[in-house]
């Protein structure tokens, strides 16, 4: 095959960040992808629907075509009546649960999922997803079997109690997270990234530390890596894109409390598609960018279409960001598929 064309795909899961930085953000994505789930762990985070619309603007003054999904940053505090308004607006599409500490400015997160019942009561009745960063957070507990801890001690009884709630387990990176979800009812979705598709902790840690490999969730064992693999490339509708692409400058990950994200957007696709191809399964890239995703979240799959074209081509080894430099993921890489412009 030389070239594949697939109705243009939309990113489930992104972190645009805000202020300088949005002229390299936004326009990556917009070169890729139709639309995308916007994540709120700004500082200060998109705590209500105010925020969120004026982070929209922020957004738009871009003057891109990326058409922008917003999210709602749950915290202790979030009301049903938050819930309602964020809904009505029309702008806000998802909220977004984030464990009190579990990654990334999430220090305003949830620290007990019962204190926002309520919110994810009204949730359930208006059919408005949660998007759920799935670690518990527990000190003792090790950072490799966070995701699994989770599930047992928080996703599984929360939808039990939940039954119509509409969820997405954000970027998985185990075989516990992908076996739970294709055993859930169709409510039930999940992300991945193309870090967790291409890469597993042997990449991140043999022969020295490989700061612009780490995210968190952080990368698993390989068993976990082929078991993600298998799940996007069985038919499943349960499984879509999400880069989780988090820029963080260069000199914010190469340090000695180095932070985690990987930012994926300027090649997102092109790195999916060099993933599909390694486990053989380019035939079903195409429902996992650009079709599940729309037909979980009930909006159309876009209009138009991309057409990747097998050539090799080097991503960058560095990006402008603001006044400082990124690094994005597989810099220096040379990928066998290039998106045409
Ligand atoms: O690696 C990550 N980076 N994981 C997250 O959950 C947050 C993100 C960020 O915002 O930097
Ligand atoms: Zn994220």
């Amino acid at each position: 095959m030389h070239s594949l064309t697939i109705i243009r795909p939309d990113d489930w899961h992104l972190h645009l960040r805000d202020g300088a930085v949005l002229a390299r953000t936004v326009p990556d994505t917009a070169s890729q992808f139709g639309r995308a789930m916007i994540m709120p762990n700004l500082t200060p985070p998109i705590v209500d629907t105010r925020m969120a619309v004026a982070y929209k603007a922020r957004l738009d003054a871009q003057k891109s075509s990326l058409i922008p999904l917003m999210t709602l940053y749950l915290t202790d505090h979030t009301s049903a009546l938050e819930i309602q308004r964020a809904f009505d607006s029309g702008i806000v599409k998802a909220v977004k649960l984030y464990p009190a500490g579990a990654t990334t400015n999430s220090a305003a997160g949830v620290t007990n999922i019962e204190h926002i019942y309520p919110a994810i009561e009204k949730l359930a009745e208006l059919g408005m997803p949660l998007l759920v960063h799935g670690e518990v957070t527990d000190s003792h507990v090790d950072i490799f079997d966070r995701e699994k801890g989770f599930i047992d001690q928080h996703l599984a009884p929360l939808l039990h109690r939940f039954p119509n709630l509409k969820c997405v387990f954000e970027h998985i990176t185990t075989d516990d997270a992908a076996q739970f979800v294709a055993g859930a009812s169709d409510l039930v979705a999940a992300t991945v990234t193309p870090q967790h598709l291409l890469y597993n902790r042997n990449d991140l840690l043999v022969g020295g530390v490989k700061p612009h490999l780490y995210c968190l969730p952080v990368l698993k064992r390989n068993t976990h890596q082929q078991a993600l693999q298998t799940a996007v490339s069985n038919d499943s509708k349960k499984f879509f894109l999400g880069t989780d692409s988090a820029p963080h400058a260069q000199g914010a990950k190469e340090s000695a409390c180095g932070c985690a994200g990987c930012y994926s957007s300027p090649a997102a696709i092109e790195l999916y598609a060099q993933a599909f191809e390694s486990f053989d399964a380019l035939d079903k890239l195409e429902a996992f960018a650009s079709l599940n995703g729309p037909d979980f979240y009930g909006l159309a799959r876009n209009s138009d279409t991309i057409t990747l074209t097998r050539r090799s081509w080097q991503i960058p080894s560095s990006l402008s960001f603001g006044d400082e430099v990124i690094i994005p993921l597989g810099a220096g890489e040379t990928l066998n598929w290039k998106m045409e412009a």
